[in-house]
This record gives structure tokens, sequence and C-alpha cells, in this order.
């Protein structure tokens, strides 16, 4: 069941105690603001070293390291799209970035996944309709895979999670068998 395995919590993800956390990356994966760099900053050196040897990573895919001084075993890197306006692909792009890292997580037998809140800061996505495209994703990868046991999105502040909580209810009024989060 959904509700045993998803959730919305206000935090900051570098403090979090999932197997893997995901960080909003960009494409060179070397770093940036934000929630990046706040990861970087927490893992320490050792991580932009890893990063160095991993050549980049697409728009919409994702790759894993360790997670060095972090609490977190792992962290999945991920680049969102960019916002341009909607028409770009970008709904496909971000969805696919979720898609990716509940996959590679799944791969490597990680049991329990905390998301940041991807593409909607920097990149400017509104979270209004980042948070049904990601909510969606999610939900459509647990619902046909045993792995990840557990998945959260770790909201930066309490104003974004309660844009997820309303897009969950929403999702979970279509669906009425996922039945609600906890
Ligand atoms: N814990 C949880 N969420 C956080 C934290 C934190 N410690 N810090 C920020 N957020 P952003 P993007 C939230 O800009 O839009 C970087 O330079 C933040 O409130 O980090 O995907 C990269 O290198 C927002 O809701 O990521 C890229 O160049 C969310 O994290 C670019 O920014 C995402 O905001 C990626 O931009």
């Amino acid at each position: 069941m959904l509700e045993n395995r998803f959730s919305i919590v206000v935090g900051d993800i570098t403090q979090s105690r999932a197997e893997a956390i995901v960080n909003a990356a960009n494409t060179t994966l070397l770093g940036g603001s934000g929630v990046d760099g706040a990861i970087h900053a927490a893992a320490g050196p050792e991580l932009l070293a890893e990063c160095r040897t991993l050549g980049g990573c697409g728009t919409g895919q994702a790759k894993l390291t360790k997670g060095y001084r972090l609490p977190a075993r792992y962290v999945l890197h991920t680049p969102g799209p960019i916002w341009r306006g909607g028409g770009h692909g970008e709904a496909a792009l971000l969805a696919s970035c979720y898609r990716s890292c509940l996959t590679l997580a799944a791969e490597h037998g990680i049991r329990s996944v905390d998301f940041s809140s991807i593409s909607t800061g920097v990149y400017g996505y509104p979270v209004s309709l980042a948070a049904p495209v990601a909510l969606g994703s999610i939900r459509d990868f647990l619902e046909t895979h045993p792995l990840p046991e557990r998945v959260r999105m770790v909201c930066h502040r309490e104003e974004i999670a309660a844009v997820y909580r309303q897009a969950w209810e929403r999702l979970a009024r279509e669906h009425p068998a996922d039945g609600a989060y906890c």
C-alpha cells in the first residue's frame, strides 16, 4: 500500500537518514548552489572528486555516488529540466528524473530514498506544476516495484510541502485505491 511507503516532510535533506538522498544537480555534476551546494558542503570534497570521474549526466537521467560525510550512504544526482515555459518537454524530463533515480536505487537494492524538489529553485519550474509530475512519477514507480520500500519528498519550507500535499491529495482522489499518504 502506497500510504505505508510514501510521505512528504519538511526538512534539510543534508540531515536525512535515508539510505540515499537525491541531489538536484546540473549536467556537469560538479556542484552548484541550492541543494546541490548544501549537499557538497555537507558531504565534503570526496564527493566532488567522485563526481569528476562520472563524465556528467544528461537531463532527466541519474547517477549514483557514495554519501561520504553525509548521514545518507548514497547520493543520487539528477539534473532536472530548466523551466522554459512548459512547451519544451519539461514535464517528461522531470518525470524521468524521478523514475531514473528510483530505477537506479532499486537496481542497487536501496531501501529508502529521500527526494529534494527537483528543478523548483534555480531552474524555475513552478512548484504547483512540478508537484503533480513528481508525485505521479513516484506513484507509478512504487505501484510496480517493491524497492525502494520507503520514499519521501523532503521540502525545504512548509509552503513547498503544502503544495506537494495538495497535489498528492488530488492524485489520491483520482486513484482512490492508493489511499492517503502518512
Ligand atoms: N534540503 C532540502 N531542500 C533544499 C535544500 C536543503 N538543504 N536547499 C534547497 N532546497 P535548487 P534546481 C530546495 O535551486 O531548481 C544548482 O546550482 C529548494 O528550496 O537547489 O533543480 C545546481 O547545480 C528548492 O525547492 O535546484 C543546478 O545548476 C529545491 O531544493 C541548479 O541549481 C530545488 O532547488 C538546479 O536547480
